[in-house]
């Protein structure tokens, strides 16, 4: 089993459409996927039509010795479950601290799973805190998406640091999100991040088909397949294999 989570200080940067989209590649390319949706808002939730609600919340999920399987659920996408959140999620911070090893929490509780999925796709909420540790410590890559913005590009050097902190030498990997090459500063950037190892060569587009989500509920990339931003998953997905050391089970479908 793998953990990849798509995490950051910022919201509103493309990580839940990133998450809900590579969650359905990874199950397409033969991979037995969990998509774990961490976020109160519940976006990932709500684009695989799932009820955000999970039975006594935050507090029973992750305070106690409790049975993840207990709340997973499966979506209507072969070899694709969901983890929901719901508004109690709120606390989880508050939760994982009354533990005693708060930043193991969530890898051991993924721990009985491993023969179960073999992805698992974090859906984090923004912020660095003690939920963030907990991820770091269960996690094989952090996957960052980077809008293009002078600022965003230096919240990134924050997110390394961070992660690097907790966990010296786990992979990291950013990618440039909702970009718009009509923009001088966009192509500015994109060129400024070609010679950045830690950036993916997949940058995903700004695209309509990526906001259509919230409202049909279907992953971008399964609803517009020929859409730039779909392209854009898919190599992202391809990348995020290979950092893995994943090798894709079927013929990567369109
Ligand atoms: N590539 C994109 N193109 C256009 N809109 C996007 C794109 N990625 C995300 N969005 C939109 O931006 C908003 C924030 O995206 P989201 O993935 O929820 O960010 P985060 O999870 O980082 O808070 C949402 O309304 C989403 O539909
Ligand atoms: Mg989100």
């Amino acid at each position: 089993m793998r953990v990849v989570a798509v995490a950051g200080a910022k919201g509103g940067v493309g990580k839940t459409a990133a998450a809900v989209n590579l969650a359905i590649l990874s199950a397409r390319s033969g991979h037995r996927t969990l998509l774990w949706d961490l976020d109160p808002q519940g976006a990932a939730t709500h684009c695989y039509r799932a009820q955000a609600k999970v039975k006594g919340g935050a507090t029973r999920l992750l305070g106690g010795k409790r049975d993840l399987a207990a709340f997973i659920r499966a979506t209507e996408y072969q070899r694709l479950d969901l983890l929901p959140a719901d508004p109690s999620f709120r606390v989880v911070d508050t939760v994982l601290s009354t533990r005693r090893w708060p930043e193991r929490v969530l890898r051991k509780l993924l721990r009985p799973l491993d023969r179960k999925y073999d992805v698992v796709i974090l859906d984090c909420a923004p912020g660095l805190g003690i939920v963030t540790e907990s991820v770091i410590a269960a996690s094989d890559l952090i996957l960052a998406p980077i809008i293009p913005a002078p600022l965003a590009v230096r919240s990134l050097d924050q997110l390394e640091e961070f992660t690097h902190a907790h966990r010296p030498g786990l992979p990291f990997l950013a990618f440039l999100s909702m970009l718009d090459e009509r923009k001088v500063l966009h192509r500015q950037l994109v060129a400024q991040v070609r010679g950045d190892r830690r950036f993916a060569l997949a940058a995903v587009p700004s695209s309509s088909s990526v906001e259509r989500m919230g409202m049909e509920q279907i992953p971008a990339v399964l609803a517009s397949p020929n859409n730039l931003a779909a392209v854009a998953y898919r190599r992202l997905w391809a990348e995020v294999e290979e950092r893995i050391d994943l090798e894709p089970q079927l013929p990567s479908q369109p």
